[in-house]
């Protein structure tokens, strides 16, 4: 059943337009029994992006390229569906989360960097490669896109002193169950209280995880007119490729928990209804623990004390060395052996020679000849 079921939903993500690509859910709890637990990050942690990342806690996402390099991970657009992100595959049940990163530039594509729950409570940051004023910060609840009149608008756009696609700016969210805050630099941009989305109705409060990455609203044959527009035209895929760049990602979860559970939740959203899985006393999250392991070569190298690096370079040095040594050996027996063997083989063949000498001698002179009288 759950496999039938997860090969559905793999499906569905193929078809899915890359509009929605970076926001759907594999099972919503509002009308889904049964959703699976989350892992709760239960703690804090810096990620590099300058370096490798460990594919057990971001799970990269669509088809498009999501690279580390020296500069940090970077996301690039650069055919038409490429709408490459990573998942993080722990979960924050209020926290913060502050990203430092540069916008991808070109017309139409939209770097964004959201946390988003199950239930597609969510809140953004997003950028739009042609806007090089602006970034906009953007949040949903239950995935409720309806504008209401006379009420503040969901989306508002900011003003930025550098083009977000020029520098690395200082992204945060500090996200309470009390209210969010938008800040830009160490500065705050914008709080929106609890009572303010819709009496709390619309606010997100719902466990989320992070997703990052960029995508092309502006890519005609795979997205509606209206996404197009919204997204600042269409994108030259010519031009391209577009890249969005992330140094460092800093997490930190409100809660301690080791998994959050739809267990008690319904089709109210509400935050009293996810039940938090306690830490025993001492223990640390499945994600805290996998944050703790170094990951990839260069950071377990970086990992070891210097006594060990030169205990390794020690070995290696040592191991080739040796093998050198062993070849270099191997060659001068083979050589001899070589030797001996190629003297055997000349001594055949002059045999052999003396041989055919003498038959050839007997041939011609057939009256002496043993083979003259067959
Ligand atoms: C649950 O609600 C979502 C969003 O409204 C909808 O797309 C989905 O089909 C619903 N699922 C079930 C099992 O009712
Ligand atoms: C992050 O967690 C560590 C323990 O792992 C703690 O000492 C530190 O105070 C935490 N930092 C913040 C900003 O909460
Ligand atoms: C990555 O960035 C961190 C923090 O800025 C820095 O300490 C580290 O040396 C960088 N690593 C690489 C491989 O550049
Ligand atoms: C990293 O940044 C430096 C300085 O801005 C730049 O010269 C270099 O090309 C960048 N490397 C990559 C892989 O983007
Ligand atoms: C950038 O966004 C701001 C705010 O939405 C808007 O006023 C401005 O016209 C936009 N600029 C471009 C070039 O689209
Ligand atoms: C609002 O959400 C509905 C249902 O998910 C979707 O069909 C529609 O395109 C969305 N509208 C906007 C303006 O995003
Ligand atoms: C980002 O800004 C927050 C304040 O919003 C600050 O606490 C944090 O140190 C900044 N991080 C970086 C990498 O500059």
């Amino acid at each position: 059943m759950y496999s039938i079921a997860l090969s559905a939903v793999a499906l569905l993500a193929m078809v899915l337009p890359t509009t929605l690509a970076q926001t759907h859910t594999d099972c919503n709890p509002l009308n889904t029994t049964g959703c699976p637990d989350m892992v709760a990050l239960g703690g804090n942690a810096t990620f590099n992006f300058n370096e490798t990342w460990n594919p057990d806690l971001w799970v990269k996402k669509n088809q498009g390229k999501a690279e580390w390099t020296n500069n940090g991970t970077a996301f690039t657009v650069q055919y038409r569906k490429d709408a490459p992100y990573i998942a993080s595959s722990f979960y924050l049940f209020f926290g913060r989360v502050e990203i430092f990163m540069r916008a991808a530039p070109g017309q139409g594509i939209i770097s964004s960097a959201i946390l988003q729950s199950e239930d597609l409570d969510e809140i953004d940051w997003e950028f739009k490669g042609g806007n090089t004023t602006h970034v906009a910060t953007n949040y949903y609840g239950k995935g409720n896109n309806k504008t209401v009149e006379g009420k503040p608008p969901r989306g508002i756009d900011y003003p930025m002193k550098s083009a977000p696609q020029e520098d690395f700016h200082n992204y945060t969210v500090d996200w309470t169950k009390e209210r969010i805050q938008w800040w830009l630099n160490g500065q705050m941009l914008r709080e929106l209280k609890y009572a303010e989305a819709e009496g709390g109705k619309e606010f997100p409060q719902t466990p989320m995880n992070i997703r990052i990455g960029a995508w092309a609203g502006g890519d005609t044959e795979n997205n509606l007119p209206d996404t197009v527009k919204w997204a600042g035209g269409e994108t030259n895929f010519d031009d391209g490729p577009y890249t969005m760049m992330v140094q460092t990602v800093y997490a930190q979860d409100y809660t301690s928990a080791k998994t959050y559970s739809w267990e008690n939740m319904d089709s109210s959203g509400s935050f009293e209804k996810v039940k938090v899985v306690a830490l025993a006393e001492g223990e640390k999250s499945d994600a805290m623990v996998e944050i703790s392991k170094p990951h990839g070569a260069r950071n377990r190298w970086n990992a070891l004390s210097k006594g060990v690096q030169i205990g390794i370079i020690g070995g290696v040095v040592g191991f080739v060395v040796i093998a050198t040594l062993l070849i270099a050996f191997c060659c001068i027996k083979q050589r001899r052996a070589g030797r001996k063997e190629y003297a055997a083989y000349q001594a055949e063949v002059n045999k052999e020679a003396a041989d055919l000498l003498e038959h050839k001698s007997n041939w011609q002179n057939p009256r002496q000849s043993r083979y003259a009288r067959i």
